[in-house]
């Protein structure tokens, strides 16, 4: 593994050498805390964040590194019209390990072309959030010790989050797991992961029933309705708060059931759920800071390497997504493969 873009960049023995570093960073961060001194992380933030940016400085600064960069594009360069492959040349030029996060599908991927050294995906549109899986395993297996043979409950906005995306496929790889997938049918999980389940053979459900579906669950994932991600306000208005969790329906759910939420919420989890100790969204967050240390220890202690520079594309790019990168930056390789954009996974057309 030299960059982090999909979680699927990992091998199931790498996350289990790395769930072992976080747990023992848990236990005894002391002992770590030089561990990158002299490394430096730069943080590309195009898109607002909270716990993925702070967590992700907070880590490189536990472990004896610094860190460079922006929370604001309009601070660097790109808002002059710089190239994102010239940003990258200069900033994996000076940095040991870059983390981005962007509206962009597919950017960090295209950004790993041209770095020196490791890029991290912290997030690319509603595409995938691959540090965000790795925060959720995390907190699963520190809870129940493993993560097989267990159901699995997404219950919000199935489309647009790309944290729902990226925890069903690494999920998927476990003995025994089942997904209850709970949305509104224009909110439901994209066409190429249900294909993805159904090619697999792991058992799915689509229901729009959360309470319905409460007492089955052993895990419940809420998300937040996007509003980022609609083109129409109105169709936001029509579909916010559309399931809200309250201590009322947690009486329906088994004694063990774990609640877990990316964050930030809305108002999908009532206030009065958080003294119940089956949620666990906030030591969710926590956990984010261990692994995340886990993940720079294992990647920015590597030497650079300069990228092999490819010449300028010249056939044209078939992706139909309006937010994939291959829309702006015209210049990237055609990585397409069996009919699937290799930047945002978008089936082309
Ligand atoms: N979970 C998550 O990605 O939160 P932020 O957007 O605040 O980073």
């Amino acid at each position: 593994m030299r960059h982090f873009i999909d979680f699927e960049d990992m091998s199931t023995a790498e996350w289990n050498s790395l769930y072992s570093l976080a747990s023992d960073i848990m236990a005894h961060p002391r002992d770590y805390v030089d561990a990158l001194r002299g490394r430096v992380m730069a943080s590309l933030f195009f898109e607002p964040s909270t716990r993925t940016n702070f967590s992700f400085q907070t880590a490189m600064l536990k472990l004896g590194g610094g860190v460079f960069g922006f929370a604001d594009a309009n601070t660097s360069s790109v808002s002059k019209g710089e190239c994102l492959k010239d940003t990258i040349t200069m900033c994996s030029s000076y940095a040991d390990v870059i983390t981005m996060r962007t509206p962009v599908e597919g950017m960090v991927k295209a950004a790993s072309l041209y770095s020196a050294c490791p890029v991290i995906n912290a997030g690319d549109g509603g595409h995938l959030h691959p540090t965000q899986t790795l925060t959720d395993l995390t907190t699963i297996t520190e809870r129940r010790g493993s993560l097989e043979n267990m159901n699995v409950g997404l219950c919000g906005d199935l489309k647009n989050g790309r944290t729902v995306h990226s925890l069903i496929r690494a999920l998927s790889r476990f003995e025994g797991v089942s997904f209850f997938l709970i949305s509104p049918r224009e909110l439901a999980v994209p066409e190429y992961i249900t294909k993805f389940l159904g090619e697999k053979g792991i058992r799915f459900v689509e229901t729009t029933n959360l309470e319905a579906t409460i007492p089955q669950l052993d895990v419940l994932y809420m998300t937040r309705v996007q509003r980022e991600r609609f083109s129409d306000p109105a169709e936001y208005e029509r579909l916010k708060g559309v399931y809200v969790l309250n201590a009322q329906k947690m009486k329906l759910a088994k004694r063990e059931m774990m609640v877990l939420h990316p964050l930030p919420r809305v108002d999908e989890i009532a206030l009065d759920v958080d003294p119940d100790p089956r949620a666990c969204y906030f030591h969710q967050a926590e956990c984010g800071l261990y692994v995340r240390m886990a993940l720079l220890l294992t990647l920015a202690s590597k030497e650079k390497a300069r990228p092999e520079q490819s010449l300028p594309e010249t056939r044209p790019h078939r992706c139909k997504n309006p937010r994939c990168i291959t829309r702006t930056e015209a210049y990237l390789p055609v990585l397409d493969e069996d009919g699937v954009c290799g930047y945002c996974d978008s089936k082309l057309v």
